[in-house]
Order: C-alpha cells, then structure tokens, then sequence
C-alpha cells in the first residue's frame, strides 16, 4: 500500500470491506437461498448478513456518520457524512453460482445547509472483489487506487475501438429502450460486456478495463463508490445528455473522458430516434432462416 498517500475514510472502510467480502465468500461456497423482492429482484441471507456486519462496524469506527444501505439501513441520515452501502452488489450472479460480485460504499459529505434533494459531495469509495481479492479505493482530490497501486482510466479515443460495460435493472426491465442501446453500441465499438454488478463496472472503468459504461435506474448504493473512483482516476460521470452526475438521477454515464463527446451525442441521436440500426423481430429472422432452407 506504499504508493497510496495518507487517506482519512478509506483504511477503516476498505477493513469492513474485506470483512464483508469475506463473509459473502463463505456464504458464496456454502450456496444460499434465494428470495424475491421483487418480480426478478432477488434477495439472499447474504445481502442481509453483510450489510448488518457493514452498519455495524461503521457505527463502531464513525459513530457520528449516517448509514443508507440497499437492504433497509436508514441511520442517522441527517449527518454531515452518510455512507451508501450496497452490501452484494451482483446479487443475481451472487445466487447463480457466477463469480462477479462485490462490495461497494460510498460517502458523502454533505453540509449542513444543503437542501435535502440536492447532492453533497463523494468524499470516499470502497468497492471489494471478494472472488479476486481486489480492492478498489478513492478519496476525493487524492486519486483512484486497486490493491494500492494508483489506477487511471483508458486513453482510448475512439468508439470503434472501445470495449463497454452496462447492466439492466432487476426491476421493470421492459420500462426503459435499454436493449436498444445495448445493440447500437454492439453494433459501434468492440463489444459491450453486462456483467452484472454496477460497482464494478464503474471500478472497471477506472482502471482502464472498459473504456465507458452506461445504465438506467441506478440507485446511490450502485453508483456512489464507483463513481468517485471514475473521476479520481481521470473519467466522467454525466447523464446521458452530459448534464452533471447526480446520485439519485435514472441515467448514469462514465466514461475515460476521450469518449465522453462522442457517446453524448450518440445518445442524442439515438433518443431522437436517428441513424438505429433495425433489430430484426424474431418472426422476420425466422423467415430469412426459412428461406435459406428451401
Ligand atoms: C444490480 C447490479 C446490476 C445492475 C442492476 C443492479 P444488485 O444490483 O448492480 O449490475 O444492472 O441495475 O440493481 O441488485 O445486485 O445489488
Ligand atoms: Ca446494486
Ligand atoms: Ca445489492
């Protein structure tokens, strides 16, 4: 951990980290049970474990911070500094045996004055790999960091040479034209990875493994962390149409920067319903094979 200057938030945070990792990696090899919370909305005895272990550790080492987590954690969120905690993100893949899942917590500080619906500023981010024992870190002006080594995102320049990430909300899939983007993008760069956990896609853009990363409907648990990882290595958080990040905002965008003017726009054209590349139906594929046949 040498090259890392002295950080205030992160040694504590990155501590209950990899405890809560660890705790899900064992749950992880034991296999757990899965519920629903919603209509593909899963939930296990793991999510809830870790984000218990996770409030209790942070009221242990900041008792004066507010504590927001995915699982139901409300305390003392009229606090200067509140944590968003997402104690499994990847719950899915979590449940399904498929190795792609962390840890992510986000703080904020936010200033006395500030008005409830508006943003304070990310002052740190955790995000822990359990699985490849990699443990990303940020604190706000002091750089971006995995397993102490300083990271920056990618110097690629051009879409058509960029390799992507983005996910699809476990809920009201079918309410956002995400597959219509998912599809243009394909179609434009050199693939789009959907690995299924938010944080790391955002962890991954810091550190150059993708190249940009996009989704609707992302909660300030998913983006918090790994959107102060993305800036401090170098990136950009916006909304789709360049307007500032905000933590509650439906549309998150990071890029390494290169990329940011370009995607921009091609969200803009895209919305406007120009320049797509028809998705042929099903039925339409099924005739072309049809008449191949004959
Ligand atoms: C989900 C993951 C996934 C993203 C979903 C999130 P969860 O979080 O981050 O990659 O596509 O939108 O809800 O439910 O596994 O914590
Ligand atoms: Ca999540
Ligand atoms: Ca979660």
């Amino acid at each position: 951990m040498s090259e890392q200057p002295d950080l205030v938030f992160v040694p504590a945070a990155s501590r209950i980290a990899i405890e809560a990792g660890s705790l899900l990696r064992d749950f992880y090899r034991r296999g757990v049970v899965t519920e629903y919370k919603g209509d593909v909305d899963l939930v296990t005895e793991a999510d809830r474990a870790s984000e218990k272990l996770i409030v209790q550790r942070l009221h242990e080492v900041f008792p004066e911070h507010g504590v927001y987590g995915e699982e139901g954690t409300r305390s003392h969120i009229d606090s200067e500094y509140r944590w968003y905690i997402d104690p499994l993100d990847g719950t899915t893949n979590f449940a399904h045996g498929f190795p792609v899942f962390c840890v992510s917590m986000g703080l904020e500080r936010r200033a006395p004055s500030l008005a409830t619906a508006d943003d304070g500023e990310l002052v740190a981010g955790v995000i822990y790999d359990p699985l490849r024992d990699e443990l990303f870190v940020a604190e706000k002006g002091k750089g971006a960091y995995l397993n102490g080594g300083p990271i920056h995102v990618s110097k690629i320049d051009e879409l058509g040479e960029a390799l992507l990430a983005t996910g699809f909300p476990s809920r009201k899939r079918h309410d956002n034209p995400n597959v219509h983007f998912y599809h243009e993008f394909t179609l434009r760069s050199h693939g789009v990875r959907r690995a299924g956990s938010a944080a790391l896609d955002l962890a991954y853009t810091a550190c150059g493994r993708v190249d940009a990363y996009w989704e609707f409907n992302l909660n300030p648990w998913d983006t918090s962390a790994g959107a102060l990882l993305v800036m401090e290595a170098g990136g950009t958080m916006t909304s789709f149409d360049g307007s500032p990040f905000r933590l509650d905002s439906g549309e998150v965008l990071a890029t390494n920067g290169r990329l940011r003017g370009e995607l921009i726009a091609l969200f803009k054209v895209m919305f406007a319903g120009q320049d797509l590349e028809p998705i042929p139906t099903p039925a339409e594929f099924a005739a072309k094979r049809a008449a191949k046949s004959e």
